[in-house]
């Protein structure tokens, strides 16, 4: 059902420091930073041959993102994302395996203008799952 690994998003304090790291230590292709004030984030894609990194800073004061940093100050893995063809399938498919979807459980429009949903990192060990309809 999981396609392709679309995205790993990682949760960093600084990232003007962050995105340094992977341009200048890690030689990678990086973005501007985007600011995405529906998602209380900014966010630097990190562009990969195969996939992207994404570098989450927190933007405002209910940012998703600032609580996950309050907990792992120093950053760290937030979620990662895989594309499905179907979202509707794919979480009717889950949700009678048990799997618990975050929220109202219906698709909401992602970073990439794509819906998408989360799954409860309790059954995923330990990871936030992240689903996007490629
Ligand atoms: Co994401």
């Amino acid at each position: 059902m999981i396609g392709k690994l679309n995205h790993v998003a990682i949760a960093v304090p600084d990232l003007a420091a962050a995105t340094a790291l992977y341009r200048d230590t890690l030689g990678a292709k990086v973005s501007a930073p985007v600011p995405q004030p529906a998602h209380g984030v900014t966010v630097v894609f990190v562009e990969l041959p195969n996939t992207k990194v994404e570098l989450l800073h927190p933007m405002g004061e209910k940012s998703p993102i600032a609580g996950f940093l309050e907990k792992n100050p120093s950053g760290g893995i937030h979620h990662i994302c895989y594309e499905v063809e179907d979202i509707l399938a794919a979480r009717d498919k889950l949700k009678a395996s048990g799997a618990r979807v975050l929220g109202d459980g219906e698709p909401k429009i992602g970073a990439h203008d794509k819906p998408v949903l989360f799954l409860h990192p309790k059954d995923f060990y330990g990871t936030l799952v992240e689903l996007e309809q490629a």
